[in-house]
């Protein structure tokens, strides 16, 4: 039966339950096939969604308003200097304000506390298009694209290589929710955040599922069925990229390292991706890599959440 999840924010993978988490991937299954049978489908008729972007974006910008515009609804692009944010008008204050236009927000932001912060203040939904902590988003983009290849999720091993970042966080959330074993392997002093390993460990121990960490990208890749990678510099932290370079010169994805997972194991990236650097060009456009389906479902998951929650 459906769960209804009206009014729900999305800040976190670690807030829905495993029963929401599958409606959304659901509902998106359904939503991608109307799409692609030139059905019209218009659930968010007369509704508004604002979209604050703080950093940039290509993928994220674009299936929000696209997604809106084909559920019958309107999307607005506030970019960072459209605002009175930056000019010290206060996140609750802006929250409050623009309650009473829209019936979503979605935001990108730095400072995670800022969009939990807009979600308290704010009458109406608000979703996370990825903070320095979370990127919910992608990773519900993720497990559906892999359910779609795999059909299903259940004790699946996904190994990570890169930063421990807000992919990596948002990936042990999403893993430790629907039963995936979940090996993230960074190098020292890169490794996810404690708050975030432990949380995600609790809910792996309700689910099955395990969260690993590691530092040995060979090891890590063993008997993979998924292997992910991020950009070594994220948004905001480009003043460390040169020493970036030579920190994750070994948590490279290329030919050597596929070799040592499974035969048939699927490559992902969030994208945006730095050829040459955390990905070759050989893997990321080989036959493994699945990374512009990963790409295309952020249309489809994203339409699900709106249509759930707005
Ligand atoms: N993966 C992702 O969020 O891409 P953008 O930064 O282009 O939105
Ligand atoms: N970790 C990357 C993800 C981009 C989608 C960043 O935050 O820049």
């Amino acid at each position: 039966m459906a769960i209804t999840m009206k009014g729900k924010d999305l800040v976190s993978i670690h807030d829905l339950s495993r029963e929401e988490t599958e409606q959304i991937l659901d509902t998106a299954h359904i939503l991608k096939m109307k799409h692609k049978l030139g059905e019209i489908y218009h659930p968010l008729k007369g509704k508004a969604l604002g979209m604050i972007f703080q950093k940039s974006s290509t993928r994220t910008r674009v299936s929000f308003e696209v997604g809106m515009w084909q559920l019958g609804g309107y999307a607005l692009f506030l970019g960072a200097n459209d605002l009175q944010l930056n000019r010290g008008e206060t996140i609750a204050d802006t929250a409050r304000n623009l309650s009473r236009y829209l019936d979503g927000i979605m935001i990108r932001t730095f400072a995670h506390q800022d969009v939990i912060e807009l979600a308290e203040s704010s009458s109406v939904p608000v979703i996370n298009g990825l903070t320095d902590l979370l990127h919910p988003c992608q990773v519900l983009a993720d497990l559906f694209t892999i359910r779609e290849k795999k059909n299903n999720l259940i004790g699946l091993k996904l190994a990570y290589i890169g930063d421990g970042n807000n992919m990596a966080h948002s990936l042990m959330f999403g893993g430790a929710k629907m039963g995936m074993h979940i090996v993230i392997c960074s190098p020292s002093g890169f490794e996810p955040d404690p708050e975030v390993t432990r949380l995600s460990k609790l809910d792996a121990a309700k689910s099955g599922a395990t969260i690993t960490i590691k530092n040995d990208p060979a090891e890590a890749v063993q008997a993979a069925d998924v292997i992910y990678t991020d950009v070594w510099t994220s948004m905001g932290m480009e003043t460390e990229y040169e020493q970036r370079l030579k920190t994750f010169s070994r948590f490279q994805v290329n030919g050597a390292l596929l070799e040592k997972a499974k035969e048939d194991v699927l490559v992902m990236h969030c994208l945006p991706a730095h050829r040459g650097e955390e990905i070759t060009d050989e893997v990321i456009d080989g036959p493994h890599s699945i990374v512009f389906d990963q790409a295309e479902n952020r249309l489809h998951v994203q339409k699900a959440i709106m249509a759930l929650i707005m």
